[in-house]
């Protein structure tokens, strides 16, 4: 085999807690995040030794001129990583074409490197297995480990700690990335300053996606930085109104934002919302749970 493409999906937060500060000043948390049928495509081909080059192209296969290609680049980083760690001298292109909008607490960057983990393995047939995946992910980013494994699972400490849960029952997302991004690591500092009302019940979320009661599992969506973001953004009010407003189960910021999702069990509550949306708001996706 010379070359192989993967299909890496985005993710969204079912349920976001944080529990403390982790010495070395992360976070410990307590994440149900679900994968979703919104895909980054990752292009891997042979080259000779010592070339690793990677291009990033747009949804619409134009070069992304404006993401750094180097080592800047987590997709290009975990190359890099991989074939250290597997001892293999062959070089690689890498060329990710993407679906996923940037910034959005959907984890495009962790869904590439997770991409390139997965399709190296299969490209150099070198057998590892999902664990050794994970834990070369892990030294990429807090939300790799989850991307490499996908489906449904209970994230906790930086988010590297996984353990798989039931599948989502079958329904539909809509997220919508609004214009503004938030800084990742400002808003962590920020919710240290906060005191948070709400926090999610990872045991009844559990119990629904045991009991496969989607209603359940939709009443339980709660991330605690969605408040802490909203206060600064009261756009994501208006966007949560109209998903009220058109038949969503519920809805919630994922991640540390911005996209901002809701949960409906049919597709023509989610076309409306998506019609609803559009004029608005060009970054909306429908999507499923993988
Ligand atoms: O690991 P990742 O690149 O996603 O983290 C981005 C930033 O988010 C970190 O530099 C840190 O400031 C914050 N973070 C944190 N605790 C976590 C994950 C991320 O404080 N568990």
């Amino acid at each position: 085999m010379q070359s192989i493409t993967i299909h890496a999906p985005a993710k969204v937060n079912l349920a976001l807690e944080v529990c403390g500060l982790l010495p070395g000043g992360f976070h410990d948390l307590d994440m149900i995040m679900q994968a979703v049928t919104l895909y980054e495509t990752i292009r891997l081909e042979k080259r000779p030794a010592g070339e690793l080059t990677l291009e990033c192209r747009a949804a619409d296969g134009t070069l992304a001129a404006d993401i750094p290609t180097d080592a800047r680049n987590l997709a290009w980083r975990a190359a890099r990583l991989f074939l250290d760690a597997a001892g293999i001298a062959d070089g690689v292109f890498v060329s990710v074409t993407k679906a996923v909008p940037s910034q959005a607490g959907m984890a495009d960057g962790s869904a590439d490197a997770a991409g390139v983990l997965v399709g190296l393995d299969l490209l150099f047939e070198t057998g590892m297995t999902v664990p050794q995946l994970c834990a070369l992910g892990e030294q990429l980013g807090s939300d790799v480990p989850f991307c490499v494994v996908g489906g449904t699972c209970m994230c906790e400490g930086r988010g590297e700690k996984l353990r798989k849960l039931p599948n989502m029952p079958d329904c539909i997302f809509v997220v919508v990335k609004p214009e503004f991004s938030v800084s990742t690591p400002a808003l962590y500092k920020k919710i240290d300053e906060v005191t948070i009302a709400k926090r999610p019940n990872h045991m009844a979320m559990e119990s629904a996606l045991i009991s496969g009661d989607l209603d359940q599992v939709a009443k339980n969506v709660l991330n605690v930085f969605d408040p802490v973001v909203t206060a600064d953004h009261l756009e994501l009010n208006y966007i949560k109104s109209l998903f009220h407003q058109y038949g969503a189960i519920s809805y919630q910021m994922t991640g540390s934002g911005s996209a901002t999702f809701a949960i409906v069990s049919e597709f023509e509550v989610a076309a409306v919302i998506c019609n609803m949306l559009k004029d608005n708001y060009p970054d909306v996706f429908i999507c499923k749970p993988v």
